[in-house]
């Protein structure tokens, strides 16, 4: 969590030269963008080509009783014609990607001429194997180029894209297969991560046993490693695009129809399909990405995320390409070969502005200053943090040792739900404050609520729970198929208002400190699981009759996971069994979801009513025993004392 450091960094001179948005000017923006919002999104709006211009800017309502959220819903325009074709004239010779290999003599270059060629084949090809607007095409890939190609050219015909992180388990790709009823997945032989192989293939072969709906598995040959065939149901990419034209119209989309689907994990339940649309995410991820980088013409431009997180998505992916940029996709890890990795990539490839994550932060900095200070990284004018809160000490590490006390660092707040960034600094704007996200975009006003649903005051220091006031355009329309969960999970705790799920203090300052979800939502290294998945996937062990995961403070990775576990009858708990459970979620879920501590328990505290009581739970999980609270509720209290003395976490 971030503690509370009052050093400020004000803006540099070099950013208040460079950029657009200065202090004064963010105020203007932002004023008019909370004042006159129909006016100031119809300006940032036509900084896409739509193919029919919108007439109507926002129709939304957030009453749970009629809740729509539409932006410029008459509008029609194509995403990846935004991303692609309208930079042909003037760029068709620059490089839209920057491949760097896992391997660190593997690279190449692709251009917006190229891009534009790979996209229609594989358009053509997916139109020729019977996919149209509007069906589901789900992409289980490693960082390659034709990651981007896959989901560009599902974008291109109108197809909406699932795409899932190739770290997941085969049962977790089957669950996300079936979920949104897609009967395409494209995927490769093997990924290639830290110098080894992940058997996608073979995962999604095993994922088919679930998923019977699929009806063509599109592979690309990336390292050539032995795999299974089905000849009626696998075809290889290079053949489905060999014999297709390297053109294909745009296909013309309303601004309202699906772009993409990306799963994310809520507090209940199985992760749910967040939906965006074309017209206003697109909008959202353009804009976004260049105000909050500052992103000027010609420069590099590196995001470290994985295509199958929403980061991906919005800035590997449709921000940097709507804006012409020159994106990087970088297909290995930050440790391998060495500690330095990321650092030579900035220096080979000349990265100007450099997106990552507190974790890997986290990591990078206990190996010492020794491997950044080996590298020139002169390049870099602007560092950036996503997915977690940035805890002081590594903001000023990343701040001094990587950006060499040059850089300003924009420490970015978002969800998938969002679409893009909420609230960051813009680095010729915003004095920075470390472990701060600072203020918010344009168009975005935040709140806080007690627990209780009382409005905090919008002034002055205060705590609470994150809420967001206004719709804007990149927010997410729906969860895939169940529009009632999207309504009783975001509007309806807070009538009237977008409940975020986490919690922030806002200083004096009007500075914004988000502190981490109030939900039973863990943020592992960055990646975000539900307890209850995880708590499924260990019930559905034959030995398990009953499980309670929470989080507690993790040196790197923000949060481990911990789980209570209480065996069936006649099962005698055993380290073993422990590490053998690890494996089972492992394997159910996938390597991120892997328990860190496993605690056997005769029983669990519950009311007497039977509702767990995790409250207790967490406290134990984070060594603080002594604060416990009210356990006179308990069903049986003396379960409590049985887990403070085994607690795992000392
Ligand atoms: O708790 C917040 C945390 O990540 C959650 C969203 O996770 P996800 O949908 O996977 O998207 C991650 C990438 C945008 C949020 O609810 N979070 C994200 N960015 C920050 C953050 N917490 C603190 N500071 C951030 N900059």
């Amino acid at each position: 969590m971030p503690s509370q450091d009052q050093t400020v960094y004000p803006v540099t001179e070099t950013s208040k030269r460079s950029t657009r948005v200065n202090a004064e000017r963010y105020s203007e923006m932002y004023r008019l963008s909370v004042e006159e919002p129909d006016a100031f999104w119809r300006q940032e709006a036509a900084r896409l080509d739509w193919m029919t211009p919108f007439t109507q800017v926002e129709d939304t309502s957030w009453d749970k009783d009629d809740l729509h959220i539409r932006w410029f819903a008459d509008g029609t325009l194509n995403a990846s014609a935004n991303c692609i074709d309208r930079h042909l004239p003037e760029r068709a010779n620059d490089t839209a990607i920057i491949w760097e290999g896992d391997d660190p003599a593997a690279s190449s270059k692709i251009t917006y001429g190229e891009l534009h060629d790979h996209v229609c084949r594989l358009a053509n090809g997916l139109k020729s194997l019977g996919v149209k607007k509007g069906d589901r095409v789900t992409i289980y890939m490693p960082m390659i180029p034709e990651a981007a190609y896959a989901m560009l050219a599902c974008a291109r015909i109108g197809a909406v894209h699932s795409v899932v992180f190739g770290g997941f388990s085969p049962e977790a790709l089957a669950g996300r297969i079936n979920d949104c009823a897609s009967d395409i997945v494209i995927t490769a032989d093997e990924g290639m991560r830290g110098g080894r192989a992940t058997p996608l293939k073979a995962n999604v072969d095993r994922a088919m046993q679930h998923a019977p709906g699929v009806r063509q598995v599109i592979v690309v040959k990336r390292t050539g490693g032995k795999m299974k065939w089905d000849p009626a149901r696998d075809v290889w990419y290079h053949d489905l695009i060999a014999r297709q034209p390297a053109t294909c119209p745009p296909e013309p989309m309303n601004a309202e129809d699906p772009l993409f689907i990306l799963y994310t994990s809520g507090s209940t339940g199985q992760p749910k399909g967040v939906l965006h649309t074309t017209g206003g995410y697109l909008v959202w991820a353009a804009m976004t990405h260049e105000y909050v980088f500052d992103y000027k013409p010609g420069e590099i431009y590196w995001c470290t995320a994985d295509v199958g997180w929403v980061t991906g998505h919005t800035y590997i992916l449709y921000g940097p390409l709507a804006n012409g940029a020159t994106t990087l996709m970088f297909e290995g890890i930050p440790t391998w070969p060495g500690p330095d990795r990321f650092w030579q990539v900035v220096d080979k490839h000349q990265v100007n502005i450099f997106y990552t994550a507190p974790t890997a932060i986290r990591a990078l900095m206990r190996e010492g200053d020794g491997p950044v200070q080996g590298t020139s990284r002169a390049s870099l004018r602007l560092l950036g943090s996503v997915g977690e809160p940035i805890n002081p000490e590594a903001w000023t590490w990343y701040h001094r040792v990587v950006g060499d006390g040059r850089c300003p660092i924009v420490d970015t707040w978002w969800q998938t739900e969002t679409g893009g960034v909420m609230i960051s600094p813009l680095p010729g704007a915003t004095d920075l404050k470390p472990g701060s996200a600072t203020k918010p975009v344009f168009g975005i006003m935040p709140a806080l609520v007690s627990n209780e649903g009382e409005p905090l005051p919008d002034t002055g220091a205060a705590e609470g729970n994150l809420i967001i006031q206004r719709s804007w355009p990149g927010q997410a329309r729906t969860i895939y198929g169940d529009h009632q969960r999207f309504i009783d999970t975001y509007f309806a705790t807070y009538p009237g208002a977008y409940f975020t799920g986490d919690g922030a203090r806002r200083d004096e300052d009007g500075y914004w400190w988000i502190t981490g979800r109030v939900d039973d939502v863990l943020n592992v290294s960055g990646h975000r699981l539900g307890t209850a998945e995880i708590e499924s996937a260990l019930v559905a062990h034959t030995d398990v009759a009953e499980a309670a995961v929470v989080g507690y403070p993790h040196d790197i990775k923000g949060q481990g996971i911990y789980c209570y576990v209480t065996l069936n009858a006649g099962i005698i708990p055993t380290e073993e069994s422990a590490q053998m459970l690890r494996q089972w979620v492992r394997q159910e879920i996938g390597p991120i979801a892997t328990p860190d501590l496993v605690q056997f328990a005769p029983g669990l505290p519950k009311t007497r009513s039977g509702k767990i009581m995790r409250r207790i739970l967490r406290k134990i999980a984070e060594n603080e025993f002594g604060n416990l609270g009210d356990t006179s509720t308990l069903a049986d209290p003396s379960v409590v004392e049985d887990l403070i003395e085994n607690r795992k976490n000392r």
